[in-house]
């Protein structure tokens, strides 16, 4: 039921994007034909070693496949752009290559590792391998221009509880921190006297005077070398790393579940978008679902572009959008659809 056209009947184009498997037929052969005849050298002789590997096989289709969707979105990705690709380790390893052949060694940003489940019990099934609970993300940039908003997260309470142990009277929780120049006179570090202590010090002697006169230098015991008093409340929190293991995958009773076999959490396109994009700028996702990135991206104030070959993500999306945003969503068109229907006008 879910993958009738229009007008009733199956879509072969539908079932196939559904089903995730591809075959080696004689459209991959024209599209590698193509790519090796008239694409750029490096993809080319990337595809032709890859066959050469893989032979005609099913992967070989898929990667024949994204090879030219790829080249397509480096086209019309612009200089200040960011490319992420979801995958999973089946083909991770192959698609890195042409994502490599495509933007380029020098734009490779991160394999980003995203923690999807806590455990899998495959091994009860009898699988003998380590259970499969990550996807990868490549991120790729078009060029050095990229934009990239770093984000943070809050501290561990173990690590508060560790390294913020002291606390103020007005309840401020500091930790302390070295005032010595490291490297000494050597490094052209200043000497001078600090409340009886005479060292080589990170500062000039103007600049102590005021972390003094500030409050920011605790002396722990008579005779003890001063140190920098540095105040949780002031600290940004953790810098977001490369393993993205703070973000929940959608489960039965996510607030966010719409039944899309695939569907991706909010968190995770959120974490994307702000990093990668400002309020403004266009996300375009070419496999886009139930929409997750097109309703992330609205939130965040982005234009943004969603494609699926399936009417039944159409669907969704407007569906998303409508209940997500009310009379809030920005009018946008659909194209493609037996027509060309815009919204919201
Ligand atoms: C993994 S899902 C995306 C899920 C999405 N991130 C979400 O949160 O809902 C991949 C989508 O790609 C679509 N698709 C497959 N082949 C396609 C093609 N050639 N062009 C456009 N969309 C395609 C499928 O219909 C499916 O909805």
């Amino acid at each position: 039921m879910l993958f009738k056209e229009k007008g009733g009947e199956q879509s072969a184009a539908q079932i196939r994007a559904f089903d995730d498997t591809w075959h080696w037929t004689l459209e991959s052969a024209g599209v590698y034909q193509d790519i090796v005849q008239n694409g750029p050298r490096k993809l080319g002789d990337l595809l032709q070693a890859m066959v050469s590997f893989l032979g005609h096989n099913d992967m070989m289709a898929y990667l024949v496949m994204m090879a030219a969707r790829l080249l397509e979105l480096h086209r019309v990705l612009k200089a200040t752009g960011s490319i992420y690709l979801h995958c999973d380790s089946t083909a991770s390893h192959y698609l890195r290559l042409v994502m490599d052949a495509i933007f380029g060694v020098e734009n490779y940003r991160n394999e980003i590792i995203w923690k999807r489940a806590s455990a899998h019990s495959d091994a009860k099934q009898g699988a003998r391998h380590f259970g499969r609970i990550t996807d990868t993300l490549l991120f790729y940039g078009k060029s050095g221009r990229t934009t990239f908003n770093p984000l943070y997260r809050p501290y561990d309470q173990s690590y508060i509880d560790r390294d913020y142990r002291r606390v103020d009277p007005d309840g401020r929780r500091y930790r302390i921190d070295n005032l010595q120049g490291p490297g000494g006179a050597e490094k052209g570090n200043p000497s001078y006297e600090v409340m009886g202590v005479t060292r080589y010090w990170r500062y000039s002697k103007e600049k102590m005077e005021q972390l003094i006169r500030e409050g920011r230098v605790i002396q722990t015991r008579p005779g003890a070398v001063p140190q920098y008093k540095r105040y949780l409340d002031e600290m940004p929190g953790i810098p977001a790393q490369s393993l993205w293991d703070d973000l929940p995958s959608i489960n039965n009773r996510s607030k966010e579940l719409l039944g899309y076999p695939t569907q991706k959490p909010e968190g995770l396109l959120e974490r994307v978008i702000q990093t990668s994009s400002n309020e403004g700028d266009v996300v375009l996702d070419p496999f886009c679902g139930c929409g997750t990135a097109v309703a992330v991206a609205e939130r965040l104030k982005r234009r943004w572009i969603g494609i699926d070959v399936t009417y039944l993500a159409i669907n969704l999306v407007q569906r998303r959008l409508t209940d997500n945003f009310g009379s809030n969503l920005t009018p946008f068109e659909i194209i493609g659809l037996g027509g060309h229907f815009k919204t919201g006008q």
